[in-house]
């Protein structure tokens, strides 16, 4: 499944394989997005089709939904499973409380979704992910499309009075259109460069008129399993 991997890759690769570790027969599973959740589904398709364990996913992407069922992993909605024994997604940034910036792959607000309806979300990470504050990685925000300008201009006004480092709002394109989410909507960039009050920011962002969700992570993620490029893990 490996063959020559990168330092990044083999660091993703060992956080996969040993968050895994956590899975067990019969359990209802949350299938994070991005490259590094990518690698879990993987491993947990070989520990379906070889090891014989059943398991149920819930994917919080349409590409998660693809993968998962190309490796032989059953997959349901969260409505049918209505909840779920752990999560195990990736990360953009996490911090010394394992709260999270998620959302750099656009799957954000499945991605919450999912996790919160977990009793365990598990995280796996690279070290470059690790962060003494949060916010050098662009905080993503879901906006419907309609008005996202007027959402953009009200979340800039926010931000004047919060404990950020900048104040940049891009939207997210794909090319040269706006970027579109598995809901449909647009994704709206904040360059903060760093995060004093995350729980504030969140709650401050949420309340803004077209906002769908932020990609902050607060007290959601359990556990932060980080792979090193030489293979070694260590489970935080
Ligand atoms: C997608 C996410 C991803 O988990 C996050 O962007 C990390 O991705 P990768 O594992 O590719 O670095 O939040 O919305």
């Amino acid at each position: 499944m490996t063959g020559e991997l990168s330092p990044i890759d083999k660091a993703k690769f060992a956080a996969a394989k040993r968050a895994v570790d956590f899975v067990e027969d019969g359990m209802r599973v949350g299938l994070g997005t991005g490259s590094t959740a990518a690698w879990m589904v993987r491993c947990l398709g070989e520990m379906v089709r070889e090891d014989g364990i059943r398991i149920k996913g819930v994917p919080t992407s349409v590409r998660t939904a693809e993968l998962a069922r190309q490796v032989g992993i059953e997959v349901i909605s969260l409505d049918e499973a209505k909840w779920l024994d752990l999560t195990i997604d990736g990360a953009d940034e996490f911090d010394a409380d394992l709260n999270l910036i998620k959302g750099g792959g656009g799957a954000l607000l499945q991605e919450k979704i999912v996790a919160t309806a977990s009793d365990q979300m598990i995280v796996i990470a690279d070290t470059a992910k690790e962060v003494g504050t949060l916010g050098a990685f662009p905080l993503p925000v879901e906006v419907i499309p309609f008005g996202w300008q007027t959402s953009r201009a009200l979340i800039e006004e926010a931000l004047i009075n919060l404990d950020v480092m900048g104040r940049d709002v891009t939207l997210r394109m794909n090319g040269d259109a706006a970027f579109v989410t598995d809901e449909g909507n647009h994704i709206l960039d904040l360059h903060l460069k760093r995060i004093g009050n995350p729980r504030q920011l969140s709650l401050v962002i949420n309340q803004i008129p077209g906002v769908v969700e932020n990609g902050l992570f607060i007290d959601i993620c359990d556990v932060v399993v980080v792979g090193h490029g030489d293979g070694r893990v260590e489970v935080r």
